[in-house]
């Protein structure tokens, strides 16, 4: 009989795999950290063929840590960084570019000819997203305008599009097949969120052919079984796939409409359950889709922050100042308070609510006593001041505000970080015990999708509080802090790429 139900998460910079057991505990995990590519400033591409040899590496690893085999497996769910975009010869399986990752700014261009253009309220309107570098429609126009002969072939289907999920299945399919979900395509700027289809305007508009896109099916639902690779049997079904942050979501049981988490990975996430309602934002965030409980399509607000654990990376990797992001919260604990420096990490521009292709990261209020500990402490709190950005226009656009936070992601587990963000928020924040939701919640999907979990009350167990954090700052205190954000914010706002 099946035992578990793996999971694949590929991230921005890594891919991990992940084995569940019927009590919906992680039994076995493996890692393996993905190469970055910097062309140009500002642009950030992936190798696809080296996602997909990591995954298949993660999967068998996490297999054998978990002393199982791909025998034992009742599913694959997998879950992804979104609007990652891929484009491949159906023939030969080849790239025809690098992937070009969520945060690269080659399209900038693109989009600000379309708003000069006067084009952004059509396509607000009809994909709840806004004109931005970010999503994959515009990538997929540079990568065909690049590469007239592939424009031709994608004209008859002969190269494909994918986000990271269809990429990843078509290849655990042998290419037999090109599918996606609706939380993964509703970040291309092509998919109606209202009628929830391929919109053939917006693909005219981006100059996309059609016969290239894959086709949308459920989020929980049997895609396709895989072929055998290396360790991998042939005939495992992959049975649940979600954009990560969605995934995550669910994972945290955000059924509820008014429900949200906040993931902290190498950017921010912050979704709030809207169930059947899909309003267009008034406050600059985005209007996606995630899952309801069954894995039926319903609708989030999301804030979506760039830069948060990146820019502790960026102390550890670009500064050298630290060696590990944990001894973050040791140096920024030896300090009372920020003493006026704040870090502004817009190194991939600014998402939500600001959504500046243009900004670029800045320190302010740097005296001559400023070290390292002022650093580590402003990049902790600037993931903080993000997120209460975003909640602030989720209270104004949902009209009900957020009355507790749930957090995943691996900066989650700063205690320090977690304190202060309550006490931006002023609401609680509740930390589960798992915090590896992304995966989970494909592996939740793909479960249920198979039988192998007989409903969402079996599930119901899986996440357990781990901690609350209640706000403690008095509302002076904190509103001083977030004011010397805010006009941090202003002075980075619109410099020139
Ligand atoms: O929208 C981008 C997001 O899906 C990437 O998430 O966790 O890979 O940084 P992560």
């Amino acid at each position: 009989m099946s035992e578990y139900v793996l999971a694949l998460d590929q991230g921005t910079t890594g891919s991990t795999a992940l084995v569940f057991d019927r009590r919906g505990e992680a039994v076995g995990r493996a890692y393996a950290e993905l190469s970055q590519s910097y062309p140009h400033p500002g642009w950030v591409e992936h190798d696809p063929e080296e996602i997909w040899r990591a995954s298949l590496r993660v999967m068998a690893g996490a297999l054998a840590n978990a002393g199982a085999s791909g025998r034992d497996v009742a599913a694959i769910g997998i879950t992804n960084q979104r609007e990652t975009t891929v484009v491949w010869d159906r023939a030969t399986g080849a790239p025809v570019y690098p992937a070009i990752v969520w945060q690269s700014r080659q399209t900038a261009g693109i989009c600000n000819a379309l708003r000069e253009a006067g084009r952004e309220p059509f396509f607000r309107e009809r994909t709840g997203l806004v004109l931005d570098a970010y999503f994959s429609g515009t990538k997929i126009q540079w990568i065909l305008d690049r590469y007239p002969e592939a424009r031709r072939k994608a004209e008859s289907g002969e190269v494909l599009f994918g986000t990271v999920d269809t990429w990843l299945l078509w290849k655990l399919t042998g290419g037999a097949v090109h599918a996606t979900e609706p939380t993964n395509a509703s970040r291309t700027l092509l998919y109606n969120i209202h009628d929830r289809c391929w919109d053939p305007e917006l693909l005219e508009e981006l100059r996309v052919p059609a016969a290239m896109l894959p086709e949308v099916r459920p989020s929980a639902g049997v895609f396709g079984h895989t072929v055998a690779h290396e360790s991998l049997p042939s005939g495992i079904p992959v049975a649940g796939m979600a954009g990560d942050q969605q995934a995550a979501l669910y994972a945290q049981q955000c059924w509820a409409p008014g429900q949200a988490k906040n993931t902290y990975g190498t950017g921010s996430f912050v979704l709030m359950n809207m169930g059947d309602s899909h309003p267009i934002s008034e406050h600059g965030l985005l209007t996606t889709l995630c899952c309801d409980a069954e894995g039926r399509p319903a609708y989030a607000l999301e804030g979506a922050i760039f830069v948060t654990g990146a820019a502790v990376q960026w102390l550890r990797d670009g500064l050298g100042i630290i060696e590990d992001a944990a001894e973050t919260e040791a140096l920024a604990a030896s300090l009372t308070d920020n003493e006026g420096v704040y870090l502004v990490p817009a190194f991939a521009g600014l998402g939500a609510p600001y959504w500046d292709m243009e900004a670029r990261a800045a320190v302010l209020g740097m005296t001559r006593g400023t070290g390292r500990a002022h650093l580590a402490r402003a990049a902790l709190e600037s993931m903080a001041y993000q997120t209460r950005d975003v909640v602030d226009a989720m209270n104004a656009d949902a009209g009900t505000p957020v009355r507790e936070l749930r957090v995943d992601g691996g900066a989650s587990a700063n205690n320090l970080l977690m304190q202060f963000q309550a006490d931006l928020l002023g609401v609680p924040v509740d930390r589960p015990r798992l915090v590896e939701t992304t995966a989970a919640g494909s592996a939740f999907l793909a479960g249920l999708s198979v039988g192998f979990w007989s409903g969402t009350e079996e599930l119901a167990g899986a996440r357990s509080p781990e901690r609350l954090f209640e706000p403690r700052m008095d509302a002076t205190e904190r509103e001083r802090l977030y004011g010397g954000w805010r006009d941090a914010v202003k002075r980075t706002l619109g410099h020139p790429s």
